[in-house]
């Protein structure tokens, strides 16, 4: 579940699936109804006008699809996407060799841009409001500050962290969508649609509880169904069916709302070494040896979704439908 543990040969074979499994047109892309209505609208006009799309900022937890749909937009408008990660981007000369490939209306998409070092942030400014970049030329004594002009183009940028964008930042996007988690009936279709691509038989009931076992997030629901489908080849018959793939979330020990390990080791800190909170963020990512970053942008959104934990001004605590469902007598009924 954490991107940051997997190996190099693993992320090349998810790399060569993932491209496979991506959705390429909007009209393929299942459910965030909201944002592709809206977006389909000012693409639509932004061709009627012969402009460049607005710039658009997309974001949400990881896995709902940010990526997926910026490709998407640029496929939509029929342009070319560059794509650049925040804090890849370290000089000003990066920033400026990306913008100077750019020919009208492309997109550039910046993925993680709240990790942007702020000096690159201070020349995207003006390449995005004027479409013209300042930079710095000559040596020592004699540097002054040369203007070249761009061609109108759309960045697309997405964040986990909306809220470490800068506030200039933010605001020079006219588009600002916010991603939600899948319904389980949407993440029905896209476990369907995965396994097409697959070509593996899956059954409905089998679909359904993958779908209600991958919290509400598409690369979560691809992910358990390539483990099911290994299940199924070397333990069933090549099917997904409900038996196999029950099987197989149990050996990934996901439970039955799709927590997994972490979850639970976060959810139990929490409850037995804190009295169930309120308790410092840092204090329960010490505890269980993981980053605040990480708990706060993968584990934390979807247990504060289901209602499994609460945000409190003193800290977080875990609310009475968590103990019940790790099975522990509620007692804190101070904060429930
Ligand atoms: N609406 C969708 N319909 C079908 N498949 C989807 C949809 N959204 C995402 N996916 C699939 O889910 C996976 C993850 O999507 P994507 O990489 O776009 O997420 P992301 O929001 O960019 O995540 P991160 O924040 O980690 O960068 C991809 O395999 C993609 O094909
Ligand atoms: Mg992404």
């Amino acid at each position: 579940m954490d991107d940051r543990m997997i190996t190099g040969e693993e992320l090349a074979e998810d790399e060569k699936i993932e491209s496979s499994i991506r959705p390429l047109s909007i009209d393929e892309y299942i459910g965030q109804e909201d944002v592709k209505q809206n977006i389909k609208v000012y693409i639509e006009a932004a061709k009627m006008r012969g402009e460049a799309l607005d710039h658009v900022l997309l974001y949400g937890p990881p896995g709902l699809g940010k990526t997926t749909l910026a490709n998407i937009i640029a496929n939509e408008l029929g342009v070319n996407i560059k794509t650049a990660s925040g804090p890849s981007i370290e000089k000003s000369g990066d920033l400026a060799a990306i913008l100077s490939t750019l020919e009208p209306k492309d997109v550039l998409f910046i993925d993680e841009i709240h990790r942007m070092p702020s000096y690159i942030e201070e020349i995207l400014y003006p390449a995005m409001e004027d479409f013209v970049l300042d930079i710095m030329v000559g040596g020592e004594g004699n540097s002054r500050s040369i203007r070249i002009d761009l061609p109108p183009f759309t960045l697309v940028g997405a964040t986990t962290r909306a809220g470490d964008l800068t506030s200039p930042l933010r605001d020079r996007f006219g588009i600002i969508s916010k991603m939600q988690y899948y319904t389980v009936e949407e993440l029905v279709k896209i476990v369907k649609r995965t396994a097409r691509v697959f070509d593996v038989p899956i059954d409905e009931e089998a679909a359904l509880e993958l779908a209600s076992r991958s919290r509400g997030t598409p690369r979560i629901a691809n992910r358990l169904l390539k483990r099911v489908r290994d299940f199924a080849l070397v333990e069933g018959n090549g099917i997904i069916n409900l038996e196999i793939t029950k099987k197989a979330l149990e050996r990934l020990k996901i439970d039955e709302k799709g927590l997994d390990d972490t979850d639970h080791q976060l959810l139990l800190a929490i409850i037995k070494k804190f009295n169930g909170g309120p308790v410092g963020i840092e204090s329960v990512a010490s505890s269980i040896g993981e980053e605040v970053t990480t708990i706060e942008d993968v584990y934390e959104p979807y247990l504060l979704q289901q209602g499994f934990l609460k945000r409190t001004p003193r800290g977080r605590v875990a609310t009475s439908l968590a103990y019940e469902h790790l099975k522990i007598e509620y007692q804190n009924d101070l904060f429930g």
